[in-house]
């Protein structure tokens, strides 16, 4: 290819912790493609201008972080059904000269699942949800696509839930945080979805001796990748997985609207992760 080649980048304030710029540099030099991923950080009131203006700059598209997911989703001329079901963007293309705004975290999370757990069958479970947010939405909505029978949705903020089952309908149960145990005992799978757990945060008290022996437990924490949930459920043999998966799942999309080539999530990939998170 010659010219300046195809750039992207990611949007938010701050910006600065990002890793895309890491997963998608990894995949550009993998896949040879003359182009770039940088961070950019945008204040809220510029970020209106510079999604406006961002094929003027001669930007394929962009990724969004916090705070311009809904921003970015009233900003754009079209919006998919993922990004619809939440309100919010987090990869934007264009299609012409159209902007196109999807939300990739919750296939992002169904496709780390099926890659760890291809027996897993989403279809008619029943799914342990903790927490009512941005994140617990992405769950949910790729849930009830995956034909999901149930969501319970714990929260500390009973409202929350309530509104995100108003929001998603009858096959979506709010509950009270403290139900969390009892409502959880024949759950498929138990995805932690608030920020409890993280590194320098607040730890999540979470008992899972309730649990049935196939039910795996999903953390989308990843700082720390072993965060206290997955070594509990670990220790009681029981199949858990880390959110770093769902992070490197979540960029594909936008890579391959951006590039031209769908690119793969590899144990290469996770290890260079891996190894910034741990700081080596
Ligand atoms: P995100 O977009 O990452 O989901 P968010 O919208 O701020 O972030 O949601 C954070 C989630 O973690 C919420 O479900 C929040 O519960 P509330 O709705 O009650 O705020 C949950 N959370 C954060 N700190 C918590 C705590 N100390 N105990 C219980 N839940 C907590």
């Amino acid at each position: 290819m010659t010219g300046p080649g195809k750039r992207a980048c990611i949007i938010g304030w701050p910006v600065a912790h990002s890793r895309s710029p890491l997963i998608h540099g990894h995949w550009l030099e993998k896949y040879g493609i003359d182009g770039s991923y940088v961070k950019r950080p945008v204040q809220p009131e510029d970020a209106v201008a510079f999604l406006r203006g961002m094929r003027a700059e001669g930007l394929a598209g962009c990724n969004v972080t916090i705070p311009h997911k809904e921003t970015a989703f009233a900003v754009a001329d079209e919006k998919k059904p993922a990004a619809r079901a939440m309100g919010a963007a987090n990869t934007l293309w264009y299609e012409g000269d159209r902007l196109v705004a999807e939300n990739t975290d919750g296939i992002g999370f169904m496709n780390d699942l099926v890659a760890n757990y291809p027996r897993f069958n989403a279809k008619g479970s029943a799914v342990a949800l903790l927490g009512a947010g941005g994140a617990a939405r992405a769950i949910i909505h790729a849930f009830l696509e995956a034909g999901a029978q149930e969501i319970r949705v714990f929260n500390r903020t009973r409202a929350r839930a309530d509104a995100v089952a108003g929001h998603f309908g009858a096959r979506v149960k709010p509950y009270d945080w403290s139900d969390r145990m009892d409502r959880s005992c024949d759950a498929s799978i138990l995805v932690n979805a608030t920020s409890l757990g993280m590194k320098g945060g607040a730890a999540l008290d979470m008992p899972l001796e309730q649990l049935d022996r196939a039910c795996i437990v999903a953390d989308l924490v990843y700082v720390p990748l072993v965060t206290p949930l997955v070594a509990a459920a670990r220790e009681r043999g029981l199949s858990a997985m880390d959110g770093l998966g769902m992070l490197l799942h979540q960029a594909v999309p936008g890579f391959a609207k951006w590039f031209g080539v769908t690119p793969e999530v590899t144990p290469e990939l996770r290890a260079l992760i891996v190894a910034d998170i741990e700081g080596r």
